[in-house]
């Protein structure tokens, strides 16, 4: 599934980008692959997203969240 249109990001591209252990938020995820670089409007897609993936959104906005097992 698209996640953001602008740069033609998947989520297969973020969950691969997550798991390379780079992405700390949404800040460095665009750095790595463009995503939510351009109009914005996915960024609550993604923000949502790498949340789901255990990662924190945008720097200085939420902060990371790590569930214990
Ligand atoms: S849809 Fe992602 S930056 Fe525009």
């Amino acid at each position: 599934m698209v996640v953001c249109h602008c740069q033609a990001v998947n989520d297969a591209r973020i969950a691969a980008e997550v798991a390379s252990g780079d992405v700390v938020d949404a800040d460095t995820l665009a750095q790595r692959c463009g995503a939510g670089s351009r109009c914005g409007g996915c960024m609550p897609a993604l923000e949502a997203l790498l949340e789901q993936m255990g990662v924190g959104g945008t720097s200085g906005s939420v902060t990371t969240t790590t569930f214990a097992a």
